[in-house]
């Protein structure tokens, strides 16, 4: 019971990490609030995670109502917000030159406005309460360039990249106001992200992905549940401003 009463919101918690989380944190006392875009898979987890202690908010958390509604949904059930986990995110391969702009903004939306926008309505909760601990999905791409199935996925690792320095100024910003900022930076993690969006074989893609990893294999999504419990806890009091790379040893090469 590490987060025994601590109330959490989670976005993009219908599939892969985001539902790990929910179910890992609901399993560990917390109380929850919920977020997807995908409303059917959200009803899903909140079988799993018991509706007394869980409320759902659905909708697109890129958009700023998205995001007050969940800081509004916390306060009214629960009183207060102990922790943010800011996961909510899509990938997306393409050339810069083949780009849209259309396609950029909806991938600096999803992964990092979604971010901006979060951290702005909960952090005034957390600023009463001189406490409170968020969490942001990050990756290995933050730190490099990456592709996949022959063309960039730059963009994503701008948003990657965006997401560790949100991370990095904001703690630095409320370090003296008791909210600790911290991000996960997972390597090949075996989700629907990709399904989502490889053109090619998934199979294939995640054969090739646990090639180029030192361990041979790819993470599991509750090995970052793991690492996002730890950092949203009170055993990381003295941690924040820390990108936690968890990545089967990826970026040590
Ligand atoms: N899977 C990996 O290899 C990997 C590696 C590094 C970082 N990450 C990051 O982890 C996070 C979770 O990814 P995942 O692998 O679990 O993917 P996933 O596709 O399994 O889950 C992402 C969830 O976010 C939801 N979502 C998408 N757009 C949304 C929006 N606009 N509003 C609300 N919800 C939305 C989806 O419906 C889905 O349920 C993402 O930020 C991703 O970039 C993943």
């Amino acid at each position: 019971m590490r987060l025994r009463d601590k109330v959490t919101i989670v976005t993009g918690a219908a599939s892969g990490i985001g539902r790990a989380t929910a179910l890992l944190f609901a399993s560990e006392g917390a109380r929850l609030v919920l977020n997807d875009i995908d409303s059917q898979g959200l009803e899903t987890v909140l079988l799993q995670t018991g509706r007394d202690k869980t409320r759902a908010v659905a909708g697109n958390v890129a958009e700023e109502e998205t995001a007050r509604r969940l800081a509004h949904e916390a306060m009214s059930a629960f009183g207060r917000i102990d922790v943010l986990v800011n996961n909510a995110g899509v990938h997306f391969v393409r050339d810069i030159t083949d780009m849209t702009v259309e396609e950029w903004d909806r991938l600096m939306d999803i992964n990092l406005k979604s971010m901006f926008l979060c951290c702005k309505h909960v952090i005034p909760h957390m600023l009463r309460q001189k406490s409170g601990s968020i969490v942001n999905l990050a990756s290995i791409s933050s730190f490099v360039g990456q592709e996949m199935d022959g063309a960039s996925t730059f963009a994503y690792n701008i948003t990657k990249a965006g997401a560790l320095q949100l991370t990095k100024s904001l703690a630095t910003r409320y370090a003296a106001d008791g909210i600790r900022i911290n991000c996960v930076c997972p390597g090949n993690v075996e989700t629907n992200i990709v399904k989502r969006t490889t053109a090619g074989e998934v199979a294939e893609f995640w054969r090739q992905a646990a090639h180029s990893e030192p361990m041979g294999r790819n993470a599991q999504p509750i090995e970052i549940a793991n690492a996002i419990l730890f950092l949203a806890a009170d055993e990381a009091s003295f941690v924040t401003g820390c990108p936690l790379v968890v990545d089967g040893g990826y970026l040590a090469r």
